[in-house]
Formats: C-alpha cells, structure tokens, sequence
C-alpha cells in the first residue's frame, strides 16, 4: 500500500520564531504566510505500508537517514489516531487513491526528496512535514474523519511553518491556546496581481537551524518581548490588507516584520545572522526600486537565510525581472504565480 503527494512551501509575511512550548511545538505568536505554487520548489514523498516491512525508515534526498524525534512523534501520534479512528463515524469522503485504509500496525518505509535546496531557510521542512502528514492522512483514510484544520495540527508538531502548507494561497496559523487550537486555516486562496520571486542567493545549509535558533531568542533576546507584543495587533492589520488586496500595507508590513525579525536574531545571544551581503544588496534595490516606481512596487522577505523571497505588483514583474538579471550573479529565479496549489496526490515520486 503505497501513497504519494506533493507538497508547497510557504514564505511567512508575519513570521513565526519562538516556541511557547517546545514539546508541542507551540508558538510564541500567530502567523501569515503565502503558500508558493509548486512548479519550481516542492516536496515530493512516498510512503509505503505492508506487513514485510521490518522497521520503520526514512530515505530523505536519496539518503537513508535516522528518522528524527519529531517526525517519528507525527507518525506515533496518526497511528494512534488511526486505530481509534477504527470506531468512529466517518463524516467525510476520503480523497484516498486506496480502497480501504493501511494498517496502522505496520511499519512504513518513507522516501521524500525536495526539488530545493535542504535547510538552507526555503522553508523544506515546511513542504517535508505537511507533505509526510498528508500521505499518512490518506494512507490510514484520516481524512474521512478530520478536517484539513485539524490534520494541521500533526503537522505543527512535525515543524511549526508546516501547518501552513496545507492550504493554498494566503494562509494563517492560529496562535491558539492548546495544541488542538494551534493550526491552520486558510484566509484567502487567490491574490491576483500578486508575483513572487524566490531568489537563491546561497544554497548551503544554514549554521544555525530554525528549531534551535528561536529556542535561543526565546532564552536571551530582550527585544523578542518587544516583537511578541506587537503581534496581535499586526496579525490583524495584515489580515484586513489582505482581504481588502491592499497591497501598500502588505508590502510594507512584510518587509518591517521580516527586518524585525532579522533584528531579533541579531539581539539573539550569541548573535545569529542569516542575512548577508546579497541580501541587504536586495533590501536596498527594493527601497530604490519602490521610490523610483512612486509607489510600493515590490516588498522583500527573508526567513532563516540568505534568500530573498519578492512579492510585488504583477504590472513589475517583467521589469524587476529584466533588472536583477543584469544586476545581480543569482543562481536561480523562480518567478511563480497561480499560487493557489497545495499539498495534493501525484503518481511517482518523479526523477528531478
Ligand atoms: P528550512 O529552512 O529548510 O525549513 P529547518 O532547519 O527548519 O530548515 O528544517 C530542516 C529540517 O527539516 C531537515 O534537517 C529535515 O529534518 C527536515 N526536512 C527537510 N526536508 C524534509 C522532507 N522532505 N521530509 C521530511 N523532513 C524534511
Ligand atoms: C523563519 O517551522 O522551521 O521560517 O517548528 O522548529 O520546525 P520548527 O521551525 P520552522 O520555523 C520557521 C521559521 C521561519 C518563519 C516562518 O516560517 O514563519
Ligand atoms: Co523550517
């Protein structure tokens, strides 16, 4: 019994960083994302289910590595479900390819591999869990019984920014007040003229990763406290612009969270720095760019990395394009629309 799905990344506007609880990986804060279509960067995962199968194994980029704690709690967690599910009433129809759901009592053999670069701050583990949560979902027909909501809430244990990738275009993830509360939902799954451009500055694996870097914020950073008290508020200014598709306080409040946030690393003790030269290149060609525009053309973002991820009006896209071409050694641009996609079955775990 085999599944396999695809899963987007999400690039947060109002970023989560900081966990109120490590152990249920809840956040200090609520946040929003936009999830990106998946023509250039996904997750694509197979699991596997049958009563040969010895032990449970994880094949990530063709490598067979240890299964991590948190993945092998998503899976305990849906197992569990799945047998207790056994008894329930089904409420929904399950999108399941397979007839009648696997075992939860057998082990699983899982292959994933990302068509991006691995922990290098493009959100892989946001695409790897949702997508891992979402093959099990139909694996064991989970989703004849929970909502996409609730089925957020194992991914939110797999990695935090993973709940988010379970819904298309603009989403958020409740700060809540229990683990059942803490998850997903969608606030709107289209933005018309909305681009945005991934840009690989560097590929590299970050020094310091997400998990272990808000967890250092959290203990020494005095400006956190200042940041975590400023979010209910932004939270809901950012969610009437974007309903009301305005994009002039879009734009600028994603690019003064994600410099707060830059800011609250840097306050972090000792200090962690995921920006670096490309990235305040980029930072000071979109001012210059959006003065010379005469109005918020382009805003910038930048998770726990180097790369800088561009939102902006589609009437510049194919000028800011041309322009960074010229200026700037990128590796790659993806320029991505229709970004009302999200996790879904393919057939094959493909070859690129
Ligand atoms: P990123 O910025 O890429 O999300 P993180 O430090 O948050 O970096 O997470 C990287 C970790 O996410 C990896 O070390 C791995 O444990 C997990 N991960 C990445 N891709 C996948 C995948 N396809 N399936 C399962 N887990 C993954
Ligand atoms: C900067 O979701 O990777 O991308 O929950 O420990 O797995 P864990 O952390 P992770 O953190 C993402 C941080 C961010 C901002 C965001 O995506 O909201
Ligand atoms: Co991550």
């Amino acid at each position: 019994m085999k599944i396999t799905c695809q899963s987007p990344v999400n690039i947060a506007v109002i970023k989560y960083w900081g966990k109120e609880n490590v152990e249920l990986n809840l956040p200090t804060n609520g946040s929003i994302s936009v999830t990106l279509s998946m023509e250039h960067i996904k997750t694509i995962t197979c699991v596997e289910s049958n009563e040969q199968i010895k032990q449970d194994s994880l094949v990530l980029n063709g490598e067979l590595v240890e299964i991590p704690g948190r993945m092998k709690l998503v899976i305990d967690k849906m197992r569990n479900i799945a047998i207790r599910c056994g008894n329930r009433q089904i409420k929904y129809k399950s999108e399941s390819p397979l007839e009648s759901p696997a075992d939860p009592r057998h082990f699983i053999t899982i292959k994933s591999r990302n068509t991006f670069p691995t922990a290098a701050g493009l959100a892989s583990s946001a695409s790897g869990y949702s997508c891992l949560v979402y093959c099990l979902s139909l694996l064991y027909h989970l989703d004849a019984y929970l909502t996409r909501t609730e089925l957020s809430e194992f991914a939110r244990l797999g990695s935090g920014s993973s709940c988010r990738s379970l819904f298309p275009g603009l989403v958020e993830w409740h700060l809540g007040d229990s683990s059942s509360t803490s998850v997903a939902d969608s606030i709107c799954d289209s933005w018309e003229d909305l681009d945005i451009l991934v840009c690989i500055v560097k590929s590299e694996k970050k020094k310091v990763g997400s998990t272990v870097g808000m967890q250092q914020t959290v203990k020494s950073s005095a400006l956190f406290k200042h940041r975590v008290e400023g979010m209910p508020a932004k939270l809901e200014t950012m969610k009437r612009a974007i309903i009301a598709k305005d994009f002039e306080t879009f734009a600028n409040l994603t690019m003064a969270d994600s410099n707060q946030f830059h800011a609250v690393c840097l306050d972090t003790f000792p200090p962690i720095i995921y920006l670096n030269e490309d990235s305040r290149w980029f930072i000071e060609f979109v001012h210059e760019y959006n003065r010379m525009a005469g109005e918020t053309a382009v805003a910038y973002t930048f998770d726990a990395g180097p790369n800088p991820v561009l939102y902006m009006r589609s009437k510049y896209t194919g000028d800011v394009v041309r322009l960074l071409k010229q200026l700037v050694d990128v590796t790659k641009f993806k320029s991505i629309r229709d970004f009302n996609e999200c996790v879904t079955i393919v057939n094959e775990l493909g070859e690129n």
